[in-house]
């Protein structure tokens, strides 16, 4: 240690810790702010949706590094000021533009909770570790995997993909795949999915070394799911031509229409052609709690994993990605790493292997199980598939208007929460039903995205938030119909359309 530094520590004081001088006020402000929140989420209806942020507002975050002190009241202020109003929206009821939970006030709180207890999940012997396996092993037997299997909490589905290809890798190549690389034995590794399959799946098969063109698009029938002889025939002609298959990725709701893959015939297949089988279930794997939905996820409980999302249908605040692995062995042979700073113990603090930290990437992890755990036990599960259940319905209702509005077209079969439709027009109606979606959402009435369906663009309202209501849909349309007639009527070219959208979500 250097002089200067020895010097500084030696006269630290109490008093010059980053704690609060005075708890009384820093308590004081701390239940306005509760207050403050729980007022945003009880009211959040009566806000825009969403809102253009202002220019002075965004530069107010090229601020100059804050040396100094600030008082705490000051920067909540700014907060509430700068902050709080310019969000995605997807807390409020009108949000139906991409697949995002709404959260809820006990997450918020959960979160807060996490945030005292300031627990780092990577390892040791503590009991939010115990409430992370505690979901696990509640996700075991949601999804009716053996005993064995492993599980563990991730940013999201984006993480939980990526790590399921890195099993499904390990388990093909061998555990020495991670000293040689997937090069070493000149095997030419691929994976299929549907050409429905989110974007994620081609990044992972990227990021994890093998190229994105080794994962091949299978074909959809015309509900979007993979075309299974379609498939058998993409693997056989790779075998033929000396490639390894390894890996099927089925989908459980497609990003774009919330497709089901047939998933008990790709499990069937995958045993065949002893493949692993893993499911993006982003969104739709959670449906297993609804009954009317869980049959249509018949299969899944096959699966060699599973990817889901708590912050999505889940209605936990985000993030709360998780991936789940029927064998935990293989899991843990892909992740865990030894170090003599990470040694364990049969006793004391260094104890409870195996930890989190050999199940992933990460070492460093929030206490994001918490916020899981309380929702799961305040709503229980029955609650949470009743909310799925109506933002199907829900979806049901947007279909049947649109089918009933001669303005409006519907572009794709309705199969769970999502509706893809478009505004009638006879020149440009790309163009018109884009800018209808943005004149929406500047409209603060509501939040619907678009997507590209065989060339063709659809408004696309995902309804995932537990508190949209039928009013909102109907402001929806309203809105869709009054800037729809707007649009048509004016020559206007307001927006370009790439013809390469960022990915949906
Ligand atoms: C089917 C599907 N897979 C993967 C993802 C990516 O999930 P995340 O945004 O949690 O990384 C999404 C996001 O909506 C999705 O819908």
């Amino acid at each position: 240690m250097t002089g200067a530094l020895r010097e500084a520590s030696l006269h630290s004081q109490p008093s010059e810790t980053l704690d609060p001088k005075n708890w009384d006020d820093i308590r004081a402000l701390g239940h306005r702010m509760l207050d403050d929140m729980i007022d945003y989420a009880a009211n959040i209806g009566d806000r825009p949706v969403w809102q253009p942020i202002p220019d002075e507002v965004r530069a107010s975050f090229q601020a100059k590094l804050p040396r100094g002190a600030s008082d705490l009241a000051d920067v909540y202020r700014e907060f509430s000021d700068l902050i709080l109003p310019y969000t995605t929206g997807n807390v409020h009821p009108g949000f139906m533009g991409w697949v995002h939970g709404g959260g809820t006030a006990v997450g918020m709180l959960a979160e807060m909770l996490a945030a005292g207890l300031n627990a780092n999940l990577g390892g040791r012997d503590h009991i939010p570790i115990e409430v992370e396996r505690q979901i696990v092993e509640w996700m075991r037997l949601i999804f009716g995997f053996p005993h064995g299997a492993s599980g563990i909490f991730v940013t999201g589905t984006s993480m939980a993909n990526l790590m399921a290809v890195l099993v499904a890798r390990t388990t093909a190549l061998g555990r020495s795949v991670r000293q040689g690389g997937v090069a070493e034995n000149g095997a030419m590794l691929t994976a299929y999915t549907s050409s429905a399959a989110h974007g994620c799946i081609s990044k992972a098969m990227d990021i994890a070394g093998f190229g994105s063109d080794a994962l091949r698009y299978v074909e959809t029938d015309r509900f979007h799911r993979i075309d299974l002889p379609a498939l058998r025939e993409r693997i056989a002609r790779d075998r033929g031509a000396g490639y390894t298959p390894f890996l099927v990725v089925g989908s459980a709701g497609t990003v774009d229409i919330g497709a089901i893959d047939d998933l008990a015939a790709l499990s069937t297949l995958c045993r065949e052609e002893r493949l692993w089988f893993h499911v993006d279930g982003a969104f739709g794997a959670l449906g297993v709690l609804a009954p009317g939905l869980a049959p249509r996820l018949a299969g899944i409980e096959h699966a060699d994993s599973i990817a889901l999302d708590f912050h999505k249908w889940g209605q936990v605040p985000y993030d709360a990605g998780f991936l789940l692995v029927r064998d935990g062995e293989r899991h843990r042979d892909t992740f865990a790493a030894p170090a003599a700073y990470l040694h364990r113990e049969t006793r004391g603090l260094a104890a409870n292997s195996p930890w989190p930290c050999d199940l992933g990437p990460d070492l460093s992890r929030g206490f994001r199980a918490l916020k899981t755990w309380f929702t799961l036990k305040t709503y229980g599960i029955e609650k949470l598939g009743a909310v799925i259940t109506r933002s199907c319905a829900l979806a049901g209702y947007l279909e049947a208007r649109v089918v009933a509005e001669p303005k409006l077209e519907l572009m794709a079969p309705v199969q769970l929460n999502i509706v893809c439709f478009r505004y009638r027009a006879a020149d440009n109606a790309d163009r018109v039903n884009a800018n209808i979606v943005i004149d929406v959402q500047e409209s603060g009435i509501a939040v619907a995205s678009t997507t590209l369906l065989e060339g063709q663009l659809a408004i696309r309202a995902a309804i995932v938030n537990h508190r949209t209501d039928v009013s909102d849909i109907d402001a929806l349309l309203s809105a869709v119909l009054e800037f729809g007639g707007q649009r048509a009527a004016s020559r206007e070219d307001v927006v370009l359309i790439d013809a390469s959208p960022p990915l949906a979500m």
